[in-house]
């Protein structure tokens, strides 16, 4: 974000391609600064984000949440019938990410942002055309323009992907009936995620990753209790497995894998194919601006600039992170350099999240890459079967992990899997922004019954002194 406060310039023209989490937050800063802004959506406001991607997951993860609890109470004194209406589980993910849209278009409103509804491409590097929806066009100008399409999910080259039950992700969350069973093509968070949701509503899940491992950004030792726990809750995984194809199937269709030496069948109603996504620029014609890419991945620099000095790149589009708090915090650099206030983006403080039952966090080096990086690095460790919040609420499978640089224990790395990961994370965030040491984090207080306080206590056994657990000398 902004490093220096320089004086924006006022009266400048900046039109923003795309509506999603890039794009809705780079034309409100633009607009906060001064500028005269024009959005750009071909669908709904909102992008992937809210209509097809982060918010409809969750919600539909929520409802998963609360049927599992709610089975799963007994124990806890807490008896219940418990059974899923399906259309209204669905008709409120809806409901959410209809609102939340809505929401997106009345801050548009409000900040002065003029919304034009149709697919950009550019004429020239300061020009673009809008094609509407009934063919007709719109020539829109502007001193900057901030890209931010976003992406597409990967269809990769499998025989038989033609196969009516194989379903990406989009048409995963629009399912109109609970699949008996369900086999998922890739074990990355989106994967990883739909398995995870799919299995507490009752849907056999079976997950072939091609790499030994899952989540291959997330922390090893982390994932591997990830692993365990979405095995206990019934999802089979097969690691190391290769796809070779899909062929019809009675009830569905069938995956053949290469899988310990030799090929083997996994049939399902459904096959959910989540083995990446990529870069949505095939539509803007950037050769017309002259703007550089790699295979459809637009370059930029720390500013978020392409070779092209007014033309800037924000989010998937770029095809590195493709997370939606990743694409704003780029939205944000990008309106403000165009807007002549010098401003980087920083990837040290961008945490990665998985939610799943506990919900996985990660922010900076994992300890993998650490040891890549020949840093010479403490992990401190809590877990979270010590925390009394955990087991107050049940969910004691956990672990919080904390990096450190050995020599001034600064932190580097924080790492959770637990209850309330992906919200406790940004204290990891924010450590590493401030480059707090370890003191830092235990001479901060942490309340009292929290799983925030298992943070305080891995970072005290960065220096083998954790206080509620025995010691390991
Ligand atoms: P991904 O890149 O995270 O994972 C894809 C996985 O598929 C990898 O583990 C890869 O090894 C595996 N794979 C690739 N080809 C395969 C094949 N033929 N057979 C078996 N496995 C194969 O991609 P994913 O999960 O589709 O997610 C796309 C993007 O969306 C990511 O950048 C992700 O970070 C983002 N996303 C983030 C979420 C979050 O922050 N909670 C939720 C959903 C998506």
């Amino acid at each position: 974000m902004a490093d220096k406060i320089n004086m924006p310039e006022h009266g400048l023209t900046i039109a923003v391609i795309g509506g999603g989490p890039g794009g809705y937050i780079a034309a409100i800063r633009a607009a906060q600064l001064g500028a005269k802004v024009t959005l750009i959506e071909k669908d709904k406001i909102g992008g992937t984000c809210v209509n097809v991607g982060c918010i409809p997951t969750k919600a539909l993860i929520h409802s998963a949440d609360v049927y599992r609890e709610a089975k799963n109470s007994s124990d806890i004194g807490i008896n219940a019938e418990v059974t899923v209406d399906w259309a209204k589980v669905q008709s409120n993910k809806n409901k959410i990410a209809t609102g939340l849209s809505k929401g997106i278009s009345g801050l548009m409103l409000s900040n002065k942002v003029k919304v034009v509804q149709g697919t950009a491409e550019f004429v020239i590097s300061s020009k673009l055309k809008v094609v509407k929806a009934d063919g007709s066009s719109e020539t829109v100008e502007a001193d900057r323009i901030i890209i931010a399409s976003g992406s597409v999910p990967a269809v990769p080259t499998i025989p038989g992907m033609e196969n009516k039950n194989c379903i990406n992700s989009t048409v995963a969350l629009e399912l109109t009936e609970i699949p008996k069973s369900m086999v998922v093509i890739g074990g990355g968070v989106i994967g990883i995620e739909f398995a995870s949701l799919y299995n507490a509503f009752g849907t056999k899940v079976t997950v072939i990753e091609m790499l030994p491992k899952l989540l291959p950004m997330m922390d090893g030792e982390l994932t591997a209790i990830a692993r365990k726990q979405l095995v206990k809750s019934g999802i089979v995984i097969h690691t190391e497995a290769q796809v070779l194809a899909i062929e019809e199937a009675s009830h569905g269709a069938r995956v053949k894998v290469f899988l310990n030496g030799k090929e083997e069948y996994f049939e399902a109603e459904k096959i959910l194919v989540a083995v990446g996504r990529r870069t949505a620029t095939q539509d803007l014609k950037l050769e017309n601006a002259g703007i550089a890419s790699e295979r459809g991945r637009i370059n930029v620099d720390s500013r978020q600039q392409t070779n092209i000095a007014n033309v800037y790149a924000i989010g998937d589009c770029i095809g590195k992170v493709m997370l939606a708090h990743t694409a704003s915090a780029q939205g944000e650099v990008a309106a403000e350099n165009a807007m002549g206030i010098e401003s980087v983006y920083d990837e040290s403080t961008n945490p990665s999240c998985v939610y799943i039952d506990p919900e996985f966090a990660g922010v900076g080096l994992t300890e993998e890459q650490a040891k890549e990086r020949n840093i010479d690095y403490i992990a401190g460790k809590f877990p979270l079967i010590a925390n009394a919040k955990s087991k107050i609420m049940g969910c004691p499978n956990g672990l919080i992990k904390i990096i450190a640089d050995a020599k001034y224990k600064e932190i580097l790395g924080v790492h959770i899997i637990g209850p309330r990961a992906t919200d406790l994370i940004t204290e990891g965030a924010l450590a590493i922004r401030l480059e707090a040491t370890v003191e830092e984090l235990i001479s901060t207080i942490h309340a009292h019954p929290t799983i925030g306080e298992a943070m305080r206590e891995a970072a005290l056994d960065v220096e083998n002194r954790a206080l509620n657990i025995y010691q390991r000398h």
